[in-house]
């Protein structure tokens, strides 16, 4: 079973990222394949990346960063709920991936990204290069979503179309593909 961890990377109030990562939850949490665990930024509350030390030496002087670097470290896969903001990705998600390293490494990523009118591609574009860094390895299959307002109703909720639930499905075959292929490497690092 893949423990996969769905980050919703948005933390302002009203937020579309909430009802979108509840939507992605869903999915995954109804396929027996995933264990699901939703690690909600705006809950999560981390300050400003606050640590001395670079993460690569897993030196964390703050509880906040230690409880965050053991969550991390548990899921084996990531999905990040990740809106776009002035042709980028949102800055809680940025922070939140600062604070740590090793916990990232050779572990899949699928993004689910949105925006009004460009589905969040320039988002998860600049989001590509950084857990780059990280050795995240990403899915080739991704949900992009334009014009999300659209997909929100009166409650708030989310509803994809035919297209937003094909790609979600191929991204976590893929994610669980990554999985098996990332363990063996993971441990012998
Ligand atoms: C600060 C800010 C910047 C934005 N920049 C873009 C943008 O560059 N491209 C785009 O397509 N949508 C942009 N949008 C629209 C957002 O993608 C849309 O409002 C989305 O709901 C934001 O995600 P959130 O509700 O989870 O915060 C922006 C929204 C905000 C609040």
């Amino acid at each position: 079973m893949t423990k996969l961890m769905i980050i919703i990377g948005s933390v302002r109030p009203g937020r579309v990222g909430l009802p979108v990562a509840e939507w992605a939850a869903s999915v995954a949490s109804a396929d027996s394949r995933f264990e699901v665990d939703v690690a909600d930024l705006a809950e999560i509350n981390l300050p400003m990346m606050d640590e001395p030390n670079h993460p690569r030496l897993r030196q964390y002087t703050h509880e906040h960063t230690k409880k965050w670097s053991a969550r991390v470290a548990a899921a084996d896969a990531f999905v990040f709920v990740a809106p776009e903001y002035n042709y980028s990705y949102a800055p809680a998600l940025k922070n939140a991936i600062d604070f740590l390293f090793t916990e990232w490494f050779r572990k899949p990523l699928g993004v689910v990204s949105y925006g009004g009118v460009s589905g969040g591609t320039r988002g998860a574009a600049a989001l590509r290069a950084s857990v780059s860094a990280l050795g995240l390895v990403s899915t080739t299959a991704n949900v992009e979503i334009p014009y999300i307002a659209k997909h929100i109703d009166d409650e708030g909720k989310f509803s994809p179309d035919e297209r937003n639930e094909l790609m979600l499905g191929h991204m976590l075959t893929e994610i669980v593909a990554l999985d098996g292929a990332l363990r063996p490497l993971r441990h012998a690092a």
